[in-house]
């Protein structure tokens, strides 16, 4: 699949104010500044799509994109950035967990973790969240380029290592890099997939 066309449809922190549940809707996340916008607007070959910065907590809402008329796209904000206040941080909390409880149709769940770092229980625990209220998700790694050659290898077999000690396998995982484009492909070809054996 290639994005055509993305359409920002709206931004809210309230679920109810959300668009219609009527179409297929991939949701990304992960801790303030992993890279989600950034990846975004690389999925979607367009720069200012998503709002990117070096400063996290940059993206503080839900934001929706309509994909080639076909798909929902969303934008969260990032989860548990020490630096963002501890308020901001539980209100944050509350409407994302709100909307993945309630969103019907959110069909995968996008779970960023930075590439260069080993697994973080932050992480790891929002993922066993998703699980126990049977919310399906697969794992982005960012920042692919910042890696050197020789560590690439290493950083995912330890990442699985961890994975293997809570999950019986590992979830579908995605290598990628906003910079290179790198895993472009295969999260797209991912989401058609999927999207072929719906009904939406
Ligand atoms: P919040 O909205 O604040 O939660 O952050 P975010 O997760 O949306 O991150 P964002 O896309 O704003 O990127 C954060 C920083 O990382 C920016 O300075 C990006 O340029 C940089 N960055 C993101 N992805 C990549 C990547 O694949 N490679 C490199 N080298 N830098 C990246
Ligand atoms: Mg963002």
């Amino acid at each position: 699949m290639e994005i055509k066309q993305a359409k920002f449809i709206i931004s809210n922190t309230d679920v109810r104010k959300c668009p219609e549940p009527d179409r297929a809707e991939y949701a990304f996340i992960g801790r303030s500044n992993v890279g989600k916008s950034s990846l975004i607007n690389m999925l979607a070959n367009n720069k200012s799509l998503a709002k990117i910065s070096s400063k996290p907590g940059k993206t503080q809402l839900i934001n929706h994109f309509l994909i080639n008329e076909e798909w929902y796209l969303v934008d969260l904000p990032g989860y548990g950035y020490a630096k963002v206040p501890h308020q901001q941080r539980d209100r944050f909390q509350k409407f994302i967990s709100r909307y993945m409880e309630t969103r019907e149709n959110l069909i995968n769940v996008f779970v960023l973790v930075d590439s260069r770092h080993e697994a973080q229980a932050i992480d790891l625990d929002f993922m066993e969240w998703l699980g126990v209220r049977g919310i399906p998700f697969s794992i982005v790694f960012t920042k692919f380029d910042k890696l050197k050659s020789n560590d690439k290898h290493k950083v995912i077999a330890r990442y699985k290592r961890d994975m293997l000690k809570r999950w019986e396998e590992m979830p579908p995982h995605f290598l990628t890099s906003a910079e290179t484009g790198e895993g472009k492909e295969e999260i797209l070809s991912y989401i058609a997939g999927i999207n072929e054996t719906l009904d939406y």
